[in-house]
């Protein structure tokens, strides 16, 4: 038994600069787990509730003072005496005590934020990393990671509908080797920017965020800059997408704004990016269609669910609930993991849990705003998820994640997921 002695909650701030949580746990009076959350801006409406002050004059409305009283005061009051090592029931405190379905009293970054300091004090406290105290002799692989190099919708102030454009890494042997390539392709693209004369700074997820001529004009370039850099498109590195389509989604249509307004239907919009399928070496496409149409999920699985990953995040919440809803409908067939949209450590192992056991496959993800906290890099490890997404090979908060990987497969030899993690 492990028995936490003390519990501390404070303000830091994020990689947009706004607040957020951090949490330290004190084992024993003397060993320490701190963890920090991070925050969406593409944030699905079912996500668990992030409890922000709402006082306009102190940090525009998004202080988080509150959920850190939470932590210092009613929960710390709770979780004091438990044995850190028992995470179930740790986590199960903390849902008893909030009472609500969606985290709303306590706030879902109090509860994470707790959830991870006790997850990593009962790590250290044992001497052993988290991916192994939570993975055990079930960890088998490190990632492949999916590194988004171009942002647009709400990650920049640029013109492009899609959110996300990144690089798949995965025809190599090791992590440390994809990396290296990802980098090496991260900068080719920045020198072709650079030399059309486009900006070169970039948007919150670390990648490049320029205007462009179109949604699509980004797939080219990628693909061009991986050529540049000496590798193969469709061989060594792939191709992913998070059009985030739940943000452009309006009165049943999608629109797009870029070159010109077009309006889709579902249907229309899944022809579109089958089209895209046919040019571009595209493994994986995220949140393809909106939180709430079902029904073109639906769809857009039968169309395209054979040939490619189609990943669930606004629709699927790290829910077990919405999962088990989207595996009865077959809709997708990969789940987004994010611990703060359900916010315990449990709950996250639970949803990861019923993605493996029905087939579906798991990405593991960061959010838009970052710390340097690297959890999600060992919950990568620790259920051998086949992907990760933590943004550009760029950026302190990005890269810690990455880093993290490296780590992992020079100290302990978890050997890399590659190419077989495109296999059915
Ligand atoms: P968010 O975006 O963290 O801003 O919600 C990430 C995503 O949509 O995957
Ligand atoms: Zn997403």
């Amino acid at each position: 038994m492990k028995k936490i002695t003390d519990l501390r909650a404070r303000q830091i701030l994020d990689s947009r600069g706004n607040p957020t949580i951090e949490v330290d746990c004190v084992l024993d009076d003397t060993i320490m787990g701190r963890a920090s959350v991070p925050s969406g801006a593409s944030t699905g409406t079912h996500e668990a509730l992030e409890l922000r002050d709402g006082n306009p004059e102190r940090f525009h409305g998004k202080g988080v003072r509150q959920a850190v009283e939470n932590v210092n005061t009613v929960i710390r009051g709770r979780v004091v005496g438990m044995d850190a090592t028992d995470q179930f029931h740790v986590d199960r405190a903390l849902l008893d005590l909030d009472g609500t379905a969606n985290k709303s009293r306590l706030g879902a970054n109090a509860l994470l934020g707790v959830s991870l300091a006790v997850c990593r004090a009962a790590a250290v406290g044992a001497g052993i990393p988290i991916y192994r105290l939570l993975g055990g002799v079930g960890t088998r692989f490190t990632p492949v990671p999916m590194l988004n190099v171009i942002n647009g919708g709400v990650h920049a102030s640029n013109n492009l509908d899609v959110q996300e454009y990144m690089i798949v890494p995965a025809g190599f042997d090791r992590f440390i080797e994809a990396l290296r390539a990802a980098s090496e392709v991260y900068h080719t693209l920045k020198g072709m920017l650079r030399e059309q004369g486009r900006p070169t700074s970039v948007g919150d997820e670390g990648g490049f965020a320029p205007d462009f001529a179109g949604n699509e004009e980004p797939l080219q370039l990628i693909v061009e800059a991986i050529r540049a850099a000496g590798y193969v498109p469709g061989r060594d590195i792939f191709l992913a997408l998070d059009p985030a389509a739940s943000e452009f989604f309006e009165d049943g249509s999608y629109v797009f704004r870029n070159p010109a307004e077009q309006r889709m239907t579902p249907a229309e919009l899944v022809d579109l990016y089958e089209g895209w399928l046919e040019q571009y070496p595209i493994v994986s496409i995220e949140d393809g269609l909106a939180e709430s149409d079902w029904e073109g999920w639906e769809l857009m699985t039968r169309r395209l669910g054979e040939r490619i990953q189609l990943v669930g995040d606004d629709i699927f919440v790290t829910s077990v609930e919405r999962l088990e809803r989207g595996i009865g409908r077959k809709v997708a067939n990969a789940v987004l993991i994010k611990p703060n949209q359900i916010g315990t450590v449990s709950e996250t192992l639970d949803c990861v849990k019923l993605a493996v056991d029905r087939g579906y496959r798991t990405v593991i993800s960061h959010r838009s705003g970052e710390t340097d906290d690297h959890f999600i890099a060992d919950l990568a490890v620790a259920t051998s998820a086949r992907f990760i997404k933590t943004g550009a090979p760029c950026r302190g908060e990005r890269v810690a994640k990455y880093n993290r990987l490296l780590r992992v497969e020079e100290t302990d030899g978890v050997p890399y997921w590659g190419a077989a993690a495109l296999e059915r």
